[in-house]
């Protein structure tokens, strides 16, 4: 099979990984790709959101298979331009990709289907946004309904941040169009927890958990960022929460979509929040989490084309999933000063101690390859994960393996998985 995969950061690296693993890939393209993904790919000069260009590429290079990696080509409806083009694509098509493109259409959802989630408000003004936080309780989190390159989500501990926050995304339009709808809801405490699942429109399979950690500094302390490291599986996703999330919150999504007639195909990720009274949604996804896909499927057994086949043709139902009884953790090299400002084009050294490393992957973000070797090129460079017999051994292989590789900036945080010795 020819395959074509869209994005270039480590997720797409970890699903170029997995591609190139399946016996059934021929040629692998990547666009834009990265790097590190040019290593097992073809990288091809053409950006997420220019859909006419990827689509003609596609018919060009008798593309068997697109798979989309990123939100905003989900979102936009990358998937459907392929489909009218002929071309087999993997990934939620435009009206269901909503299920992440719209906070407030994911919120109504859930409360129409009874599916777990905080208490909330959906707001199209700003005057009754403003209003409504008067009698609300602290903290309170504010969601700009749209995309928001992940940062569209303020958690706020006084009245006068909320205030700030309405105005900030409804009238000054912070983040754009996102903010033309605001959702307000409760705030949650409890563990969070990351479940990544492949869907056929009907029948959903669940991979192994993860958690993120989305603070820049140690001890969940500064700015949120794209994410800094992950771990999988999770010791508090337990068997019993995982039961409960199957019945009240998996199958009753994927139904929920079906009977709104926006049939879920692809992958939903379920940001879930363990609280006191049980599991809520905090967010869905509609594609794989960046850096959860770079702990979940080095460790999936499948054939990743198999997998995602069944979600296309609609017989996930005949899919065992499996996953190695083991652990891994990712931790992530960014740019000293992510996510705000950096400094970028420093030589990347020590890349090649990965290869053939049976259980390390040095996954590439922010990477490009340029006269000097490879250099850096975004905020989040580098995912090094390790796999391990469990998670401290994963720990401990992950951490050592950030040594093998230096760029002048280099940053990272000390506490990834750190979590698991409170299980
Ligand atoms: P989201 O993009 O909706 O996942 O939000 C980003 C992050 O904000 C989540 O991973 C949580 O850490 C936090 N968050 C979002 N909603 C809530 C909530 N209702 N209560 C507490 N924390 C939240
Ligand atoms: N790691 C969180 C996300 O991909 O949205």
């Amino acid at each position: 099979m020819n395959i074509l995969i869209v994005g270039g950061g480590g997720r797409e690296h970890a699903i170029a990984r997995a591609v190139a693993d399946s016996k059934r890939a021929d040629k692998i393209y990547c666009a834009p790709g990265n790097a590190g993904i040019g290593e097992i790919a073809e990288c091809v000069d053409i950006k997420v959101m220019e859909f006419d260009r990827l689509v003609k590429f596609a018919k060009k290079h008798d593309i068997d298979m697109a798979i989309v990696g990123p939100d905003d080509p989900l979102v936009g409806g990358l998937v459907d331009s392929f489909k009218e083009a002929g071309i087999r694509a993997f990934g939620p098509e435009k009206k269901a990709a909503i299920l992440e493109g719209s906070k407030a259409f994911s919120k109504d959802l859930m409360k129409k289907y009874s599916i777990p989630t905080a208490e909330y408000e959906v707001f199209t003004d700003a005057a009754s946004a403003l209003s409504y936080l008067d009698n609300a309780k602290l903290p309170i989190v504010l969601k700009a309904d749209g995309l928001a390159l992940g940062k569209g989500v303020l958690i706020c501990n006084t009245l006068d941040e909320a205030r700030n926050g309405v105005k900030e995304i409804m009238l000054d339009k912070k983040f754009g169009n996102a903010g033309n709808k605001m959702v307000i809801e409760e705030y949650m405490t409890g563990r969070e927890v990351s479940v990544l699942t492949f869907c056929d429109g009907k029948t959903i399979k669940i991979m192994s958990s993860a958690q993120d950690h989305k603070r820049a500094g140690d001890n969940d302390t500064g700015l949120n960022t794209g994410g800094m490291g992950t771990f999988s599986p999770s010791p508090f996703y337990t068997k019993k929460i995982n039961d409960f999330c199957k019945k009240n919150i998996f199958q009753p999504t994927v139904d929920a979509m079906k009977a709104e007639g926006r049939e879920f195909k692809g992958v939903i990720f379920f940001g879930l929040m363990i609280t006191e009274e049980g599991p809520k949604v905090l967010e869905f996804n509609a594609r794989f989490g960046d850096p959860e896909a770079q702990v979940v499927l080095p460790r999936m057994k499948n054939d990743i084309l198999d997998v995602m086949d069944a979600c296309i043709d609609g017989t996930l139902g005949k899919v065992k999933l499996e996953f190695e009884d083991n652990a891994a953790v990712c931790v992530v090299l960014a740019s000293e000063g992510y996510p705000v400002k950096y400094t970028k084009g420093h030589v990347i050294t020590g890349l090649e101690r990965f290869k053939d490393k049976e259980g390390y992957y040095c996954f590439h973000a922010g990477t490009k390859k340029s006269t000097k070797g490879v250099v850096t090129s975004g905020g989040r460079v580098l995912g090094v994960t390790a796999k391990g017999e469990d998670l401290h051994k994963a720990r401990s292989n992950a951490y050592e393996a950030i040594t093998w590789v230096d760029f002048e900036n280099k940053y990272f945080r000390r506490d990834i998985g750190k979590a698991i010795d409170e299980a």
